[in-house]
């Protein structure tokens, strides 16, 4: 499995503020790698320096062999990179098909079309012209991630995607991910759950104050017990 995006030392700011230091990490093709880390630390902050959304100061990212630090958020989603932000902007007045319709990227072709989605989340299937706004946290989540999944991305990339949604829609999400996985899709994460986070992820990056503090396999991982106390909401 070769590596599709790599990320080195990226140092990113807001305005004077030193948000992330020497941040580097890398995902291999079929990969499912979790970015952990307590509230503030920059797990947000690392992909909108990927996706060219902050882009960093300095360090370098390199997406599929090419070297793209600093390239617009809308080049990184035509080069793959689909990104599910932490908020799920779905679009209330449109209804869940034009949601997904939007999700369309012309340049890009792959196993994802309206058919395969609906085939996917059978729940959005029943729901086609529902209006974006009246859907529960829940059923927004599925819709950013079919959405995303519309633009068949190399890699797809979810902010905290467990964040604030009920047990059993955490379970669906979590059959969702593994299934995705099971396919061979990329998938760059980030999450509080530590739970959820070892049931999808096959590896984990730890992030604390903007530097990585730690790296390792799930399996690893597992057993780092003073690695979860220290760096993570437990
Ligand atoms: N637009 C911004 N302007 C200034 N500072 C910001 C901005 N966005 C985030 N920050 C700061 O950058 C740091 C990292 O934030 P970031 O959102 O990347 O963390 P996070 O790990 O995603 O946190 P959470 O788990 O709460 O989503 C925090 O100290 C935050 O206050
Ligand atoms: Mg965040």
């Amino acid at each position: 499995m070769g590596t599709v995006l790599e990320a080195f030392d990226l140092n990113t700011f807001y305005d004077r503020s030193h948000i992330l230091f020497d941040v580097s990490l890398n995902i291999a093709s079929g990969e499912t790698v979790c970015l952990m880390g307590r509230n503030g630390v920059g797990k947000t902050t690392t992909f909108r320096s990927l996706m060219g959304l902050t882009p960093p100061k300095t360090g370098k990212i390199v997406f599929k062999g090419k070297t793209c630090t600093g390239f617009k958020p809308y080049r990184m989603a035509r080069l793959g990179l689909g990104f599910v932000p932490e908020d799920r902007r779905i679009l209330g007045p449109f209804t869940v098909q034009e949601n997904l319709e939007l999700g369309r990227i012309p340049s890009r072709s792959g196993r994802w079309d309206l058919d395969a989605v609906y085939a996917q989340f059978p729940i959005l299937a029943n729901m086609t012209h529902r209006m974006g706004g009246t859907l529960s946290g829940g059923e927004q989540q599925m819709l950013t991630i079919a959405r995303a999944l519309m633009g068949n991305p190399d890699v797809l990339v979810l902010d905290e995607p467990s964040e604030g949604l009920s047990p059993v829609i955490i379970s669906e999400l979590k059959t969702l991910i593994q299934s995705l996985k099971a396919a061979d899709t990329t998938i760059l994460l980030s999450e509080q759950n530590l739970k959820f986070a070892m049931a999808v992820s096959d590896r984990v990056v730890v992030l604390d104050k903007g530097h990585v503090v730690y790296e390792g396999t799930t399996d690893a991982f597992q057993g780092q017990e003073q690695v979860h106390k220290k760096y993570l909401a437990v």
